[in-house]
Order: C-alpha cells, then structure tokens, then sequence
C-alpha cells in the first residue's frame, strides 16, 4: 500500500490495556487516517507532528454503549411520543449525540427508532456535519403485532401500528431485508413484553421459536448481528437457542439459562441504572402507570440476576437504554455494575473490549475497529484524571475526549 503520514501523536501516561487490565507507562499513539498506525515509546515518538500531551491522565479506549436510542427524548414517554415525528427524533438526535460523545462515548449501538431517523443521524455524523459517535444502528425494532415495539397506545378506529411489526416468517424475513435496505447495520427484536409498552407483559414471549430462527437466520446471512429484547425466562431461553448475539435486560434470567448463555456464547447487555430513573422521574416524564408498576416489578430482580449472572462468567457488554433517560449520564451505569458484583475492570471491559468483539465490526486487516486501543482501530480514546480500577466514578467525568484521533471541543 501507499505510505500514510503519521498525522498526529498522542502520548499517554498510562495506557490501559483492556485485555490484560494492566496499565503500560508512557506509550504514544501515532495516527493515521484517524487510525491507531503505531504504539511506541514515547521517548521514540516522531517529533515533526503535532502531540497531544495526555502524560498526565489514565488513558483508555473510547467507551461503547451497546443499547441506547439516540432518537428518543426522555421527557416524551407515553402519550407525549405520539406527537413526535421521524423527522423531529432526528433533530432531537443531533443534540443527544453530541451529549454522548462528550461523555466519553465514541461508539453506540442503536437499538430501534422510527423511520430511519437513526440511519440519517448516522449518516450525518458519518459525513462530519454534526459531532456524535460511531453509531451501529438497528432502524425499526421487530416485534409482533401488539408485542413490544408496536404502537399499542390507540384504539382499532386509528390503525396505528410501528414500522417494525411483522408476524411469521416470511413477513419477518422482509422486514429484516427493508431494514438492511434503508440502512440497518444491526437488527434488534422484542422477545418478550416490555416495561415501558402499553398492555405487554414483561413474562409473555413474543414470536415463535420458528420466528426467532428465521429472524436471526436472515440477519446472520447478511452479516448482521442480532439483539433481543427480553426480560421473560421464556423469551430469553428461546431467543438463545434461535442463536441470538446478545440478550438485552435479561431481567428473569435463572441458573439454567445463565448456563444455555454460557455455551451458546451470547452476550449478557443488562441496563442496571435506568430503573432508577424510572421510577423516582418516570412520572414526570410521562410513562404511564401500569409501566412504573411493571418496572417495580423487575428492576432489583434484574440487578439481583445480574449478580448471578456475573458470578457465573457469562460475556457481558455494556448497555444502558438511555434515551429512556438523559443522554450523556450513560457512564452513571459503572458504579451500579460494580455494586452488583464486577471488578472495576470487568466493568470497563463491558464497555469496551467485550461491546467491540460483540459488534464485530472489522477493519480490512481483520482488526477489531473499536473497544481496543490497538493498532488498527479507530483512535478513539478518553482521558481521566485519576485511575478507574481504583474509582470507578472518573469514568462519569473523562478530562477530554478523542475521535479518530481529534479533540472533541
Ligand atoms: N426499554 C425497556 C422496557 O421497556 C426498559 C426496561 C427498563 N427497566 C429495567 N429494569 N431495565 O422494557
């Protein structure tokens, strides 16, 4: 190939090494085409580029939060979300995105909006007119008629129903192609009911094991992973078996299904933060009732199986749904998943390293492109005054950000 020139360099007190967990002393990052090309002494560093000085901080790989939704405003739950439109999700997107990746958050995974808003928000950021993060995005949700992801807040004489909606097979097979079609990189369904539907409940499954298989079939062809909505045992233990890529809130997760995860390989994405949003702000945000009372039945069980399910080593990737809360606290979720039984490490991992393999997003060279801070990957980095396996909590206040290789300002 053709020789790049080193375009910038940016040297780094201590580099964490998020496969190892050890910190390496004084390394500089040389970047090209907003790639990590060479990490090196920073006594050997070239001296004809432009350094940026990060010696004094801990410095990791830029953080991934593996469920948000970008397109969605927290203070419009319930009845308030009728009055929005794609085209204002989008716009509301623009000032979300941007709150992310301040806090340190150079990569999202985008799990469900109305149509497209998410896909012109990535496209947006993609083509450097507003500043946001790297987003792998899921379009429309699938789910069942009247399951979770449908429109289920008016009656029969309106006809209102989500784009996601599809029911058997073959219906599912050509949602899945429209969505890749209009710009899906990643496909999320609902497996089960939800918290913040209306009429769907939490336990009851939604699609069939036939539904789940060719759903996930379908996107597999296409080089698309698969995420799954559920929190019902039922929903989680059939998801798994159609062959899901990830689980998201697991809520009622048991030992046996803790197992079946284990061997199949999924991920673990389970949102211990947002319940508390929920319920202590949810009201005035407008969720409806029966929603507060249905997450008042799942939020500790969820943290309480998350403790299980961390104790028992099943992968696990970080992800928050906020979106149903402020964008740009995602970071707020540490501290919960290190109370409920991780190592800081293993929390910083979730975010990054395991959020990157699960995304399996790749350079030419076969390279992880995010969740490393590697040769080859996007040089997408944070920056924290002191050290996060020792407080966790500096990961909610990053001293500075990077994104392929420049300054978020
Ligand atoms: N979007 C999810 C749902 O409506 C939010 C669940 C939040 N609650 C929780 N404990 N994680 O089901």
């Amino acid at each position: 190939g053709q020789a790049v020139a080193v375009e910038q360099v940016i040297l780094t007190g201590k580099l964490l090494d998020v496969r190892s967990g050890k910190y390496r002393e004084n390394q500089a990052l040389l970047v090209e085409q907003g790639r990590i090309s060479a990490i090196v002494a920073a006594k050997d560093a070239p001296a004809d580029v432009p350094v940026l000085d990060w010696s004094a901080y801990h410095v990791l790989p830029g953080l991934i939060d593996m469920h948000v939704h970008l397109t969605s405003d927290p203070n419009k739950h319930g009845y308030r979300a009728l009055a929005e439109t794609p085209a204002r999700e989008a716009i509301y997107g623009v000032k979300a995105a941007e709150a992310t990746l301040k806090a340190g958050f150079t990569t999202v995974r985008n799990l469900g909006a109305g149509g497209f808003s998410d896909v012109a928000l990535r496209d947006a950021i993609d083509e450097g007119e507003i500043a946001g993060p790297r987003m792998r995005t899921a379009a429309r949700t699938l789910c069942i008629t009247g399951g979770h992801c449908d429109n289920n807040l008016l009656p029969h004489i309106y006809r209102a129903n989500s784009g996601g909606v599809a029911n058997g097979p073959d219906e599912i097979r050509a949602k899945v192609r429209e969505n890749i079609k209009y710009g899906a990189d990643v496909i999320k369904f609902t497996a089960t009911g939800g918290v913040l539907s209306k009429n769907t409940d939490v336990n009851a499954s939604q699609y069939n094991l036939e539904e789940m298989t060719a759903l996930i079939e379908e996107a597999h062809d296409r080089g698309r992973i698969v995420a799954a909505h559920a929190h019902g045992l039922q929903g989680i233990k059939r998801a798994i078996q159609a062959g899901v890529d990830s689980i998201e809130h697991g809520s009622f997760i048991d030992d046996d299904a803790i197992a079946l995860a284990k061997k199949h390989g999924t991920y673990l994405v389970m949102d211990v933060y947002v319940s508390d949003f929920i319920l202590s702000e949810g009201e005035k945000a407008g969720i409806l009732p029966e929603s507060l009372e249905k997450e008042k039945k799942v939020g500790l069980i969820q943290r309480q199986n998350f403790q299980k399910a961390v104790k028992a080593g099943v992968k696990m990737a970080f992800g928050t749904d906020a979106g149903v809360y402020q964008h740009g606290l995602n970071a707020r979720q540490f501290a919960y998943m290190v109370q409920w039984g991780m190592t800081p490490l293993q929390a910083i991992q979730a975010a990054t390293l395991n959020a990157g393999t699960l995304l399996n997003w790749k350079n030419d060279q076969g390279q992880q492109n995010v969740g490393v801070a590697e040769v080859g990957a996007f040089a997408d980095l944070i920056a924290l005054k002191a050290d996060p396996l020792q407080h966790i909590k500096q990961l909610e206040q990053p001293a500075a950000v990077v994104k392929a290789g420049l300054l978020v300002q």
